[in-house]
Parts: C-alpha cells; structure tokens; sequence
C-alpha cells in the first residue's frame, strides 16, 4: 500500500506568506486585487499579506471558534503530523525545509502569527465560512486561492463538494481561482482534477495547469487555475 500521512480529519496546519508566493506563483499578482483565501485555517498568509500592502480576506470553518481553542487545536494536529513524518520523510523533498525540527518551527511560527492577527483584526477579517457555500457578494473578490484543502482531501471530500465549492468560488471571484495542490494525501495527481476540468460547468472558462516553483510533497508542484 501507498504511504501517507493518517489523519483522522483535515488537520489546522497553516503555511506562510512565502510558502503561498511560491505554491501560487503571485508574482504576477498586484496589491490592488482584492483576495480571498479559501479554508485559510491557521495560515500566516493573511496577516503576512495585509502587512505588506496586499488585500487579503480569510475564510474558514473554523474561525467560529475563540483563538484559545484554535491555538490548542493547532498545536495537537502539529504534534500528529510531525510525530508520522519520520516513517514518510521519503515521500517529502527537505530543500525548502532542512528538516522535520525547521518544518515544526515554520509551522508554529505560521500559527502564532494567524492567533496573533486574527485576536486583532476578528472576523473582520477572519470570515467564518463552510464551503461550499459563502454569504460573500457576487464577484466580491477578484482572486482567490485555495491551498491544501480541494484535491489533498479527496478520500473525505467528494466529487460533488469539489464542483459546489468551484461554482461556488466562480461566483464570488471576478477574475481567477488558483488551487494549489492538485495532488492526494499519496503525491498522486488527485483523480477529480480531470472530471472537474472536462466538466461541461466549467466550459465557459479557461481552465489550466502550471507549474509552480513550490515542492514540499514529492510529485506536488503543479497549480489548477480557473479564469473568468
Ligand atoms: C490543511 S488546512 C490548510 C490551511 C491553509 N490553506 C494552508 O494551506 O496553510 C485545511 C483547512 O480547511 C478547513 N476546512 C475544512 N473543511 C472546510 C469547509 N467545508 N469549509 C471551510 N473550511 C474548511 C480546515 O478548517 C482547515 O483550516
């Protein structure tokens, strides 16, 4: 059997500004767009970004919840992660991250600083959100980005989540979607990438896969991108 990581639900593991830069190649994106980071959980990016002059909104289920019980629940899903990665550091390339000890660090440097930010700015900036559906306006935001959430988790989210949540991010986003990884929890391609790009919903828009100058997992460097 393919090796991956066990995890019983989609973990609260967040990744930084950098990490996002590069899994969605936004040097093509500028300050004056309006951003929606979908299911940004206890990612760094939104706090990071706005602090640099970018307009960044986050939106998870999970910002219902008091920042006590995010940081403790954070903190146990970091701990299960790191706790397997021995048994699968092979199925990871360690040149972004040296090693599990500067992974760990990074990742608890991430959520630290959404805790931080999110204690400031609520849900102001924080939307509590349960795709597939959003209380968001029509075309809201002119991009929005999608890590480790569609794709990574599709033994538990299936293929009608994944349209729903689509359409849905079509209607609420003017201009482009970038989903990043295409991949499973194995490092496969995940195998609803092409039902969603054949899709005849999704025949008015132009739908494409670039690669990214981004490779934790092995085999995950690729971004989906829907534009309008
Ligand atoms: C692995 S984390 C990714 C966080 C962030 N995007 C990143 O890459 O650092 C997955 C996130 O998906 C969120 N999530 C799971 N199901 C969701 C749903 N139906 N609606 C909104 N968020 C959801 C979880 O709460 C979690 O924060």
């Amino acid at each position: 059997m393919d090796k991956q990581l066990d995890l019983k639900n989609i973990v609260l593991i967040g990744r930084t500004f950098d990490e996002y830069y590069r899994m969605f190649a936004l040097d093509d994106v500028l300050k004056n767009e309006t951003i929606l980071d979908v299911a940004s959980g206890v990612s760094s990016f939104c706090a990071e970004a706005n602090a640099k002059g970018y307009n960044v909104t986050a939106s998870d289920k999970i910002y219902t919840c008091a920042p006590s019980e995010i940081g403790q629940k954070c903190a146990s899903d970091l701990d299960t992660v790191i706790k397997q990665l021995p048994d699968i550091a092979d199925l990871y390339v360690w040149d972004y991250f040296k090693d599990i000890q500067s992974l760990k660090a990074q990742r608890e440097k991430a959520y630290k600083s959404f805790i931080e930010d999110f204690k400031k700015h609520g849900r102001r900036r924080y939307v509590p959100v349960e795709y597939p559906a959003a209380d968001f306006a029509h075309d809201q935001f002119t991009i929005s980005l999608v890590s480790h959430f569609l794709f990574l988790y599709e033994d538990r989210l299936d293929y009608s989540f994944h349209r729903r949540t689509v359409l849905e991010l079509l209607r609420i986003t003017s201009k482009e979607i970038r989903v990043f990884p295409i991949v499973n929890l194995k490092g496969k391609r995940s195998s609803l990438v092409e039902p969603l790009m054949y899709d005849t919903d999704f025949q008015p828009f132009q739908i494409s896969i670039k690669k990214v100058g981004y490779e934790f997992m092995k085999g995950a460097n690729e971004m989906l991108v829907i534009k309008k």
